[in-house]
This record gives structure tokens, sequence and C-alpha cells, in this order.
């Protein structure tokens, strides 16, 4: 891959790379379309990483379908598909993480302490092995984005970090793999996710700014709905994470619910003035 990267390089072409852990669905092709139209060869890669998953998570199980997901990256426009071997990036010797200090303290890191600092650690690594211009991420993992991000303009990473809108289900579910667990009724009650934000927008749109209240209302919605346990719902600075009291600029709502053992997030933007 390395070598290969080096070789397009030295041609002058731009290399746009789109890191996944696939099982595609429509929101990973929407990366690998946007992917296409921002450089000359488009790289993705496909890797359940390890160390991002904390023990009695569901590494063993998530969902894999490498020949789908191949043929849906070509039929999407990539040049590559790189798959790389678990022992080949974690040889036994392995001994280097990635930390960021205040970013992972917030959101989904409180409740996945492995999360970031393994996102962060295999980032580096793929870009290194990738040598991408730009890599694209998905804003429904938010914290993610403003994490690699942070990491990419402190350790001088050149490269350009471009966020894409979450693709939602026609009913407004947010798409993930993780959503192939739920049985049918369970995809019903993950609905109180988007309704809840879609909720906060209107209440700030009706005046109320006072983050609580919101926060209250969304925390009904969902409870009202069977076999879900709220993990965290926040109100917070897009770029800090640091909870916001007031909603007087644009802030970032957060949620994280599991529906019964799977565990789902979403976000939206809140804008007081539209
Ligand atoms: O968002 C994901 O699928 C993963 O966290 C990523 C960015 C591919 C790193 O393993």
């Amino acid at each position: 891959m390395q070598e290969h990267s080096n070789r397009v390089r030295h041609l002058g072409k731009t290399i746009v790379f789109v890191p996944t852990m696939g099982f595609f669905h429509k929101g990973h092709l929407s990366l690998i379309n946007e992917g296409r139209k921002l450089g000359d060869e488009l790289v993705v890669s496909i890797f359940v990483n390890p160390v991002q998953f904390g023990p009695g998570e569901d590494f063993e199980s998530y969902p894999r379908d490498i020949d789908r997901d191949i043929g849906l990256a070509q039929k999407e426009g990539a040049n590559i598909i790189f798959i790389p071997d678990k022992k080949e990036l974690y040889p036994q010797r392995f001994q280097t993480h990635v930390n960021l200090k205040e970013l992972p303290n917030h959101l989904c890191g409180l409740s996945r302490p492995a999360l970031f600092s393994g996102v962060a650690t295999i980032i580096t690594k793929l870009f290194n092995i990738v040598k991408p211009h730009v890599a694209i991420f998905g804003k429904k993992d938010y914290q993610q984005l403003v994490i690699i991000r942070q990491m990419a303009f402190d350790l001088n990473f050149d490269v350009k970090i471009v966020g894409v809108s979450t693709a939602r289900e026609p009913d407004g579910l947010a798409m993930s793999s993780r959503n192939s667990y739920l049985t049918d009724k369970q995809r019903v009650y993950a609905l109180s996710i988007c309704k809840s934000l879609k909720k906060a927008q209107e209440l700030l749109e009706s005046g109320i700014n006072d983050a609580a209240k919101i926060i209250e209302s969304a925390s009904k919605l969902i409870k009202s709905y069977p076999e879900t346990v709220i993990d965290y719902i926040a109100i917070c600075d897009p770029e800090t994470l640091v909870d916001i009291k007031r909603i007087d600029r644009q802030a970032l709502m957060a949620i994280a619910v599991k529906v019964g053992n799977t565990r789902l997030i979403d976000n939206i933007m809140l804008n007081p003035n539209t």
C-alpha cells in the first residue's frame, strides 16, 4: 500500500482516503461517493480495529461481509480497497498508542474509554500507510471527527479532514452498521433518538434555549419507548464538546442510547437563529 501511494503521489495525483470498518450501508457509500469528487485516487480501507473496542463490547460480533463490501466499493468508484491484516497492523511487539488529553473526556469517551485512543492510533497508522491528501469521515461519529481533526492539527498531519453529513433512513433513523442488530420492534424504538433531536430543534425555535429543559424533553421522549436505556444526552460546544447551559450560538446535541443490547448514537447541530 505504501509503495502504491508513493507511486501515485510521484505522478502528482491526489489520494483521497475513506477509512471504514466495513459492512457498508448508504452512509459509507455517500462517503465513498464524496471521496470520488475530491481527488484522483480513491482508497477505501476495511478493518475492524480491535483496539477501539473495550472488554465486553462487540468486536467479535461486529457485522462483517467483505465480499459484498468489495463489490459495493468498486461500484461506487474506489480505486483501491485496502484490507489490512490484524497481525500485520498489531504485531505482538506493538506498543505505541495515540491519546488526546481533553476531547475524549466527553460524550462516548466516558462510557467507552478505549474508543478514541484506539481510533486515534489506527487512523495515525492508516494515514502513514495510505499517505492520503484528503480523508473523509461521517458526522454521525461527530466526536470522532473532531478528535481526528485535532490530532491532525496537533501532529502536523498533512491531510485535509472532510466531514460528511449523516445518511438517514426515510423515517429519520441514522444509518449505522449496528442497526443490523435491531429486531423489528427495536428498530421502531430506535426512532425515539432522531425524534427527540428533531423535537429539540423545534423547542429551540419556539424560544426555549435552556439546554437542561431541552435535554429533559428528549429524555422523556426516549424513555417513553420500551427497551431504551440512555447513556447520555448532551448539548455542547461543537469544537470543545464542553456542555453549554444556554443555546445562544450553534451547539451540538448528541445522544447515545442502548436499544436492547445495541448502543446507537446520533446528533444534530442546534441553530438558535433558523
Ligand atoms: O468510524 C469508523 O468506522 C472507525 O472508527 C474508523 C474511523 C474506521 C477507525 O477504525
